[in-house]
Parts: structure tokens; C-alpha cells; sequence
């Protein structure tokens, strides 16, 4: 079971399924610089904003329901970086020395979902010209990728605006890598006001979509970790030879249930069964350990605080009113 190589053949099968519809609004509930952000910012500018972008985005999950997964790391790597502004979409200027978020090492060529962020602004400059920013864009499309694939609804605040600024090294000084211990983590958390319920809570994410084996095949070789399951570890390392010079193959990070936004990580953590040092550590100490066995044993209650601490992180650094523009293209400024 748990065969990681079986579940990359299986992937494909668009068998997406809405669990049970948890439905939360968290209008205003962060501690973080309280931005000025709305629920229904959109209501008479564009009032079919958030119905456009969430068909566009369950059209991109049937075609490759790793689109989901894709878009909530997207939230997570804009957000933790320059605050939530879209500078993760920014190409780099051609002639130009500086090199973008999306060049470091963290998000290429692992990052996903540009393109369905791409279609959801076509529509939208369609229907509404210049009033919904990328920013928002990729929050609500993260939301609506929680909706269709873990039946986790909530309410998006937005009025988020476009950044100018994208530097490559940011990148690696604000994202916790996956060797981070839990101390490590609680820190880079902290660096952002979240704190080590929220790290734990969205490190929930990784119940779906996939990992490269070179994220985590320090595990693996010279001999799988003695925090991993080793005949999970056995699995991986069939999928993951100790690389050189072969292509970065890449894995379900949750094979139990790898189309489904749950609590299964937590099971899997407590089985040893995670790919990142940055999960398994969470049962190194006392604290974050039993807020794993909480969730592992309460979907419910996981999804409920997912839900806020998405909306939490949605509220990093954003820029609002006047600062920032709205972007015509996701991918440049204006
Ligand atoms: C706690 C620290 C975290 C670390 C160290 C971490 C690290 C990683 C790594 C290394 C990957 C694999 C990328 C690849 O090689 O393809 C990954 C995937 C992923 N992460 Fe995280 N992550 C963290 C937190 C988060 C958070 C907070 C979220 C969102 C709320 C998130 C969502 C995801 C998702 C959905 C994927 C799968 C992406 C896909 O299938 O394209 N992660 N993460
Ligand atoms: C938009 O409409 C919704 C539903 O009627 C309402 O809850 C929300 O407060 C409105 N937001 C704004 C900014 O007008
Ligand atoms: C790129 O960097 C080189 C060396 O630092 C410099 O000579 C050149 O002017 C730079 N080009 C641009 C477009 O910034
Ligand atoms: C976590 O990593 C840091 C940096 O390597 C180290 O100083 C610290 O002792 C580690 N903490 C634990 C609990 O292992
Ligand atoms: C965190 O909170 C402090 C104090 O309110 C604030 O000065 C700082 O800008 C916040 N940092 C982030 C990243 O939101």
C-alpha cells in the first residue's frame, strides 16, 4: 500500500469528489496589519468576479486536477513573499540582470497553476477591465481549488493590489525550506505573525498534489531517515534513485488520498509516512505533536481552522488603495 510510484500512474483519473461541505466566513479575523480587505470587494465594480474565476478554475482541475493543488501552493509561495501581491506571476524582463521569484530554485520548475491564473484574468478583463488585481485572483483561485477538491468553503476578504517588485532572492530568505526542523519552522512562521497552530494547520496542505524527489531524497540516501516508515522509504527510493543526471521524477505527496484536500496528512505524519523533514518534525515536540493528533482525529475542526488560517495568510504584507496597481497581464506590470 501506499505506494507512491503506483499513485503518480494512477494520476489523471479526474475523480473529484466534494466532500462534506464545511462552510465558514471569516470576515475579519487577523491580527495582521488588519488590512483594509473586504469580503465582496468586488459587488458592484464586478459582481460576477468570484463566479468567473471559480469556473475557470474547476474547468483546470477536470482537466488535471493537479491544477488544485498547484494553486494553493501558489497562495503560499505569493503571500510569503513580498505579502500576497502577485509578484510570483512577474516574468523576468528580457535584457535585464534582475531575476524574478519565479527563477528560484524553490519555485522552478515545481510551481503551478500560472496558466489557469492567466485565463481567469482574460475572462476577467472581458467583463470588467482593470478591477481585479492578480492578487486577488490568486487568493480566490486558491480558495476555490480548497472548495472542489476538500469541500473547505470560506470567504475571501479581497481589495488585494498588484506589486511591481519580484527578486529572486527574497524567495529562498522567506519560504521554510523542507529540511526545517520545528523549531525552524515556528520561526519562519513567526517571521509572518502566524503562529505554530497556523504552520500546523496549513501544513494540512500537503494531503494533495506532488513533490519532486529532489525536495526530499536527503531522506532517502544514504539510508531513509529514521523518522520515516522504512518501507515507505523502501517505495520511495524505488521512485527516487539517489539522483544524478536522471530526471527529477516526481511523487504523490499523499497517496492515500492524493485528489482530496483532508486530514489525511496527519495520519501520515503519525505513520511516518511524509516525505519532508518539515513534516515529520511536527511530532518531535510535544506541542505542535498534539495539535497533530487533534487533527488527525477531527476533519471538521481541521478544515474550520484551514479555512482562517488561509484567510490569515491572505492578509500578509497586501498592498490596498492606492499603492500598487491593477495588472492588464498577470505575468508584467503595467
Ligand atoms: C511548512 C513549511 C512548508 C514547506 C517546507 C513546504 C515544502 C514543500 C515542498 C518541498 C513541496 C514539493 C514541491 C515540488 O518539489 O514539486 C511542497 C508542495 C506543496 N506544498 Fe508545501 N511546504 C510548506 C508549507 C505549505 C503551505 C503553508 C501550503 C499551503 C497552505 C503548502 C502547499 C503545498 C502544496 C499544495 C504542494 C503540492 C504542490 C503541487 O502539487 O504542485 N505548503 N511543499
Ligand atoms: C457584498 O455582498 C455580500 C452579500 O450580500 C455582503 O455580505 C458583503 O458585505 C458585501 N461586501 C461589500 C464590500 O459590499
Ligand atoms: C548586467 O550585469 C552586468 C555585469 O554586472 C552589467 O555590466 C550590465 O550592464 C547589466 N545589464 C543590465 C541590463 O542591467
Ligand atoms: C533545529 O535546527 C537548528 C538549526 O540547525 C538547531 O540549532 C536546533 O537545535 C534544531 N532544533 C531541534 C529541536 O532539533
Ligand atoms: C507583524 O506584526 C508587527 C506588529 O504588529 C508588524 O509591525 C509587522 O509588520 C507584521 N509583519 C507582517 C509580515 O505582517
Amino acid at each position: 500500500m501506499c505506494s507512491a510510484a503506483r499513485g503518480v500512474r494512477r494520476h489523471g483519473s479526474p475523480a473529484i469528489i466534494a466532500w462534506a461541505i464545511v462552510f465558514f466566513s471569516f470576515a475579519s479575523s487577523s491580527s495582521l496589519s488588519e488590512a483594509q480587505l473586504q469580503v465582496g470587494y468586488y459587488n458592484s465594480t464586478c459582481p460576477r468576479a468570484e463566479d468567473l474565476i471559480r469556473n475557470v478554475v474547476r474547468a483546470a482541475i477536470v482537466r488535471d486536477p493537479g491544477n488544485g493543488p498547484g494553486l494553493v501552493r501558489l497562495f503560499f509561495h505569493d503571500c510569503f513573499v513580498r505579502g500576497c501581491d502577485a509578484s510570483v506571476l512577474l516574468d523576468g524582463v528580457p535584457g535585464s540582470n534582475a531575476t524574478v521569484e519565479k527563477m528560484s530554485q524553490a519555485n522552478n520548475p515545481s510551481l503551478r497553476g500560472f496558466a489557469v491564473i492567466d485565463r481567469a484574468k482574460r475572462v476577467l478583463e472581458r467583463r470588467c477591465q482593470g478591477t481585479v488585481s492578480c492578487a486577488d485572483i490568486v487568493a480566490f483561485a486558491a480558495r476555490d481549488a480548497c472548495g472542489i477538491m476538500g469541500g473547505i468553503e470560506f470567504a475571501v476578504p479581497a481589495g488585494r493590489r498588484d506589486g511591481a517588485v519580484s527578486v529572486m532572492s527574497d524567495v529562498l530568505n522567506s519560504l521554510p525550506p523542507p529540511f526545517f526542523n520545528a523549531t525552524q519552522l515556528v520561526a519562519s512562521f513567526a517571521a509572518k505573525n502566524l503562529t505554530a497552530d497556523d504552520m500546523v494547520v496549513l501544513s494540512g496542505a500537503h494531503s494533495f498534489g506532488r513533490s519532486h524527489c529532489s525536495a526530499f531524497s536527503f531522506r532517502l540516501y544514504p539510508q531513509v531517515a529514521p523518522d520515516m516508515d522504512a518501507a515507505y522509504g523502501a517505495q520511495l527510493r524505488a521512485r527516487c534513485p539517489a539522483a544524478t543526471g536522471r530526471r527529477d521524477r516526481v511523487v504523490d505527496i499523499d497517496p492515500a488520498t492524493k485528489l482530496v484536500l483532508d486530514n489525511q496528512y496527519y495520519k501520515n505524519i503519525q505513520r511516518g509516512e511524509v516525505l519532508f523533514t518539515s513534516d515529520a518534525t511536527l511530532v518531535s515536540q510535544s506541542d505542535t505533536a498534539a495539535l497533530v493528533d487533534l487533527y488527525a482525529r477531527n476533519r471538521a475542526l481541521w478544515a474550520s481552522r484551514f479555512a482562517a488560517a488561509m484567510v490569515k495568510m491572505g492578509n500578509l504584507d497586501v498592498l490596498t488603495g492606492s499603492q500598487g496597481e491593477i495588472r492588464k497581464f498577470c505575468n508584467r506590470v503595467n
